[in-house]
């Protein structure tokens, strides 16, 4: 008999859709399987005001094929000028579901992140105080500390100060790496935490050992095995501070094949079979609709999607290597082992 698994349609709570010929080639991957997604809005210049995310929404919209439906969760990129009463208005209008915080220097476009934490305060407590989410890179930029430290020192320098600044306030912890991450997250009423598809399944051998493999490298980096052990109990947990947020973030071959390569996996094309299979070989499927489709729904205080997807298992599922781009092809994250669970009603 075959087997199959039925869920609430997922959602993905940290998403690059990029902008132009990008975004047109890569949205179909989300919209396929994933109802809603939180946009990243790290594009250059940066997604800041509640008119920049109105415009971003609108190109969002258009670029989606027809028939297809899929629903953008716009942020606003937080800087040091960012006005509280902007934020306040497009939350007010429902257009935006959260702000988002990149220790400038961080990541992938994050120069006009946030430096002195003071000059924010302001917009924390206007969040604070009207419930908006605030979903933080967490990674300090301090060039004295080792890129697998990142994360952990970053809990003690800035997330735990700025939580205890600001009473009230509700953080994600995003695209958690670490064992650390975890357990901060957990043990606080007012959090969540993402994690993503390829940390459950890649540590930081995979990046470096037998060659460097640049469709690995992301930020934050992948750490120990023990940490990637940590993620998969947390995911596969049923706690509901854990929830997914693929950060599918996709870079031209070109761009990641150099050698100054950009971070970022590209995983929306197989994220919902790879977590099947992180899920089963936990003995888990019963918590993976939690994990995409329940506990995300909840923290965003959004209801859950009322229709359902349905995979099934059977001989290994083959996706394509990569995606044809305008600028050039994508490659698809390869997690290295077959994938069983393929979608078969979207
Ligand atoms: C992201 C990107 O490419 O925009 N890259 C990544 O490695 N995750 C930025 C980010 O979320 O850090
Ligand atoms: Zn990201």
């Amino acid at each position: 008999m075959t087997e199959t698994l039925t869920l609430r349609r997922p959602d993905d709570w940290h998403l690059h859709l990029r902008d132009g010929a990008m975004l047109a080639g890569v949205l179909p991957e989300t919209a396929r399987h994933f109802a809603r997604a939180i946009i990243m809005p790290n594009l250059v210049p940066p997604v800041v005001t509640g008119a920049q995310a109105a415009g971003y929404r609108d190109r969002i919209l258009a670029a989606l094929p027809e028939g297809m439906t899929f629903e953008p969760l716009m942020t606003l990129y937080l800087t040091e000028e960012t006005d509280p009463a902007d934020v306040a208005a497009a939350a007010e209008s429902k257009l935006v579901k959260a702000v988002k915080l990149y220790p400038a220097g961080a990541t992938t476009n994050s120069a006009s992140g946030v430096q002195d934490f003071d000059k924010v305060q302001g917009v924390l407590d206007q969040m604070a105080e009207i419930g908006l989410p605030l979903c933080v890179h967490g990674e300090v930029t301090d060039p004295a500390v080792d890129i697998f430290d990142r994360e952990a020192v970053f809990i003690e320098r800035v997330l735990d100060p700025v939580r205890r600044a600001t009473p009230g306030l509700r953080v994600v912890m995003e695209h958690i790496t670490t064992a650390d991450g975890i357990d901060y997250v957990k043990s606080q009423d007012d959090m969540g935490g993402t994690i993503t598809a390829h940390h459950l399944v890649i540590n930081r051998n995979h990046i470096l050992v037998g060659g460097i493999h640049p469709h690995y490298y992301c930020l934050p980096v992948a750490k120990r095995e023990e940490h990637r052990q940590a993620l998969v109990a947390a995911a596969t947990s049923g706690d509901p501070h854990f929830f997914l947020g693929t950060d599918s973030a996709p870079h031209t071959d070109a761009n990641k094949q150099s050698a100054c390569g950009c971070a970022g996996c590209f995983t929306a094309t197989n994220t919902m079979s790879v977590l099947a299979e992180v899920f089963e070989r936990e003995d888990a499927l019963d918590r993976l609709e939690g994990f995409t489709s329940l506990h995300g729904p909840a923290f965003y205080r959004l209801p859950a999607n009322e229709d359902r997807i349905t995979l099934e298992k059977g001989e290994p599922v083959s996706y394509p290597s990569h995606i044809a781009i305008g600028e050039g092809p994508v490659t698809v994250f390869d997690p290295g082992f077959p994938l069983h669970w393929r979608v078969v009603e979207a």
